[in-house]
C-alpha cells in the first residue's frame, strides 16, 4: 500500500489487541472482524465503489467519542459537554474546505443518501421555504398559520428537479421513485447521445430549458467520462436552477487534483456532496460542501434529515481527509486513472466493447451483451466464481433492464490503493476476457433460456481464481498488520 504507516508494529498490536477484547466477549464478531480482511486481502476487488480505508483512519472509528450525542453543529448543540465533538467536527470541516478549497464543509451526513437529502433540503429552505417565510412576515415554521403551512407544504411538493438517468449512470437519489427523492421531487432524466455514449448537454439545456427544474443534479455511479460542471453550471443559470453535484463516485480524483478545471465541481456547482468510503478512501460516511449562501441551511442537515452525528465516523473523516491532502495521494489518484485507462486499452485490445469507448476516470462499463453474448448478472456471476469481484449495472437504453443488465462495471479505486500498477491491468484484463469468451448464457430448470443462469467450466474457474489470487498475492493488503 503507498501510505504505510509510520509504526507498522504498533498498528498490528493495534488490532490483534482489539480483536482480543472483542473475542472475550463475542467471538462470533471477532472471528467476523479478522475473516473479513482475510477474504478481502485474496480478493480481486473491482468494485468501483469500494476502497481500503488506512489503519489510521479504521483505528479512529473505535473510541468513546462514538458514546456522545452531539444533535446541532459546531458551538451550536442541543446537548451539554461537545467541547470534544466540536473539535473532532471542526478539524473535518477545515480539512475539507482545504482540500477541496470550498467555502463550507458539513461532515455530519452518515452516507451518501443522506448527504444527498441534506443537499435537497437545504436548497428547498433557500429556496421555497425562506420566500414563503418573508411573505407570511415570520422567521419560523412554527409561527406559520395552518393556511399558509398548508401551502408551504404543497409548494415542497411541487418542486422539479432534472437528474441523470439511470441506464446512462446516475444514482437512486437523484430522483428516482424508488427512492425518497424520487418521491419529493417532479423528476425528469437527462440521459447521454445515443451514438458516442457521452453526455448530451444541448439536450440537458433544452430539456432545462422546457422542464424549468429547481435543481439539476450532475454526477453518477456508472459514467466512466468527464463531466464539463462549467457547462451544467451555464445551463442551471440560464434557466435559475441550482446546480448540485453528487461526486460521491470520483470524490477522489477531485481531492487528488486529477479533475480540475472544469471538471472539478466545486468552484462551479452551488452544492457538493459525496461520500467519503469510495475513490477517497476515508471512512463509510457522507458530506456536503456548499458556497456561503446555503451554509446555515446545510448546518442544520441535523435534525433536518440527520439523525444525531456518529462523532467517532467525523473523526475518522478528519484523518482520511488530512491523508488526502499528503502529496502522496496526488500520485494515487492519477495512478487510480492510470489503471483504469490500461484496464480499458487491456480489454479493448482483446474485443471488448466499452460503453464509450473508454474512460477518463476510475471506471470501465464493459457491455457484456455485445462482446459475450452475456447478460451483466451472468458475467458478473461467471467473474465471481473466477474470483473476480465485480457489480453488473445497467448501460445506456439497455436491453436487459436495470435488474439483469448488459453491463459490468469495473473500478480501479481498492486494487490502486493496494500498489497494482498498469501492467497487472492488463493482466487483469487477460483475466476478464478468457472468463467471458468461455462463459455461456444458462438455461432454467425448465430448459428455457435464462438471463440469470451461466455455464462456465469450473477447470477454467479454478484456473482463473488462481491466476487472480496468485496476482494480489504479490501486492499485500495492510502488509504491516499480522493478526497472528
Ligand atoms: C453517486 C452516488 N451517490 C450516492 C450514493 C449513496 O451512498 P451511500 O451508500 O453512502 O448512501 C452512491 C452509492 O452508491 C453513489 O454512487
Amino acid at each position: 500500500m503507498p501510505d504505510l504507516p509510520e509504526h507498522p508494529s504498533t498498528v498490528s498490536t493495534a488490532f490483534r489487541s482489539a480483536l482480543e477484547v472483542i473475542r472475550g466477549v463475542e467471538p462470533r464478531i471477532a472471528d467476523a472482524i479478522g475473516q473479513e480482511v482475510a477474504d478481502q486481502r485474496e480478493m480481486l476487488k473491482l468494485i468501483a465503489s469500494e476502497n481500503y480505508a488506512s489503519p489510521a483512519t479504521l483505528l479512529t472509528m473505535g473510541n468513546w467519542l462514538s458514546d456522545k450525542y452531539a444533535e446541532g453543529t459546531v458551538g451550536r448543540r442541543f446537548y451539554a459537554g461537545c467541547r470534544n465533538v466540536d473539535t473532532v467536527e471542526s478539524v473535518a470541516a477545515e480539512h475539507a474546505r482545504e482540500l477541496f478549497g470550498a467555502a463550507h464543509a458539513y461532515a455530519q451526513p452518515h452516507s451518501g443518501i443522506d448527504a444527498n437529502l441534506v443537499a435537497f433540503w437545504a436548497v428547498l429552505a433557500q429556496r421555497v421555504e425562506a420566500p414563503a417565510l418573508e411573505r407570511a412576515g415570520v422567521r419560523n415554521v412554527n409561527d406559520l398559520s395552518e393556511a399558509d403551512w398548508a401551502e408551504l407544504r404543497q409548494a415542497f411538493g411541487n418542486q422539479r428537479m432534472l437528474g441523470m438517468s439511470l441506464d446512462a449512470g446516475g444514482h437512486l437519489t437523484h430522483g428516482f421513485r424508488p427512492n425518497i427523492s424520487g418521491k419529493m421531487f417532479d423528476q425528469r432524466s437527462y440521459g447521454t447521445d445515443p451514438a458516442t455514449g457521452l453526455l448530451d448537454y444541448e439536450a440537458l439545456r433544452a430539456s432545462a430549458r422546457e422542464f424549468q427544474p429547481l435543481i439539476i443534479v450532475a454526477g453518477y455511479s456508472a459514467y466512466p467520462r468527464l463531466v464539463n460542471f462549467r457547462i451544467m453550471r451555464e445551463i442551471a443559470d440560464e434557466v435559475g436552477a441550482t446546480l448540485m453535484v453528487d461526486m460521491a463516485h470520483f470524490a477522489g480524483l477531485v481531492a487528488g487534483k486529477v479533475l480540475t478545471g472544469d471538471f472539478d465541481p466545486v468552484p462551479h456547482a452551488q452544492i457538493v456532496t459525496t461520500t467519503t468510503h469510495k475513490s477517497l478512501r476515508g471512512p463509510r460516511g457522507g458530506m456536503v460542501l456548499c458556497d456561503e449562501s446555503l451554509a446555515d441551511q446545510v448546518d442544520r442537515g441535523c435534525p433536518m434529515v440527520l439523525g444525531g452525528p456518529l462523532p467517532h465516523v467525523m473523526a475518522a473523516k478528519a484523518v482520511a481527509l488530512a491523508e488526502a491532502r499528503r502529496p502522496e495521494f496526488r500520485d494515487y489518484a492519477q495512478a487510480v486513472v492510470d489503471n483504469s485507462r490500461a484496464l480499458a486499452e487491456g480489454l479493448k485490445r482483446r474485443g471488448a466493447t466499452l460503453v464509450t469507448g473508454g474512460t477518463d476516470n476510475h471506471l470501465n462499463l464493459i457491455d457484456v451483451a455485445t462482446s459475450y453474448g452475456l447478460t451483466g448478472r451472468q458475467a458478473e456471476s461467471a467473474l465471481l466464481e473466477s474470483g473476480i469481484v465485480t457489480n453488473r449495472n445497467a448501460i445506456p437504453a439497455d436491453p436487459n433492464g436495470a435488474w439483469y443488465t448488459s453491463g459490468i462495471r469495473i473500478g480501479t479505486p481498492a486494487l490502486t490503493t493496494r500498489g497494482l500498477g498498469t501492467a497487472e491491468m492488463d493482466e487483469i484484463a487477460a483475466l476478464i476476457d478468457r472468463v467471458l469468451t468461455t462463459a455461456e448464457p444458462g438455461t432454467t430448470a425448465k430448459g428455457a433460456p435464462s438471463k440469470a443462469q451461466h455455464i462456465l467450466d469450473p477447470k477454467i474457474a479454478d484456473e482463473i481464481s488462481r491466476r487472480a489470487s496468485d496476482l494480489v498475492a504479490g501486492f499485500p493488503l495492510y502488509p504491516e498488520i499480522d493478526l497472528g
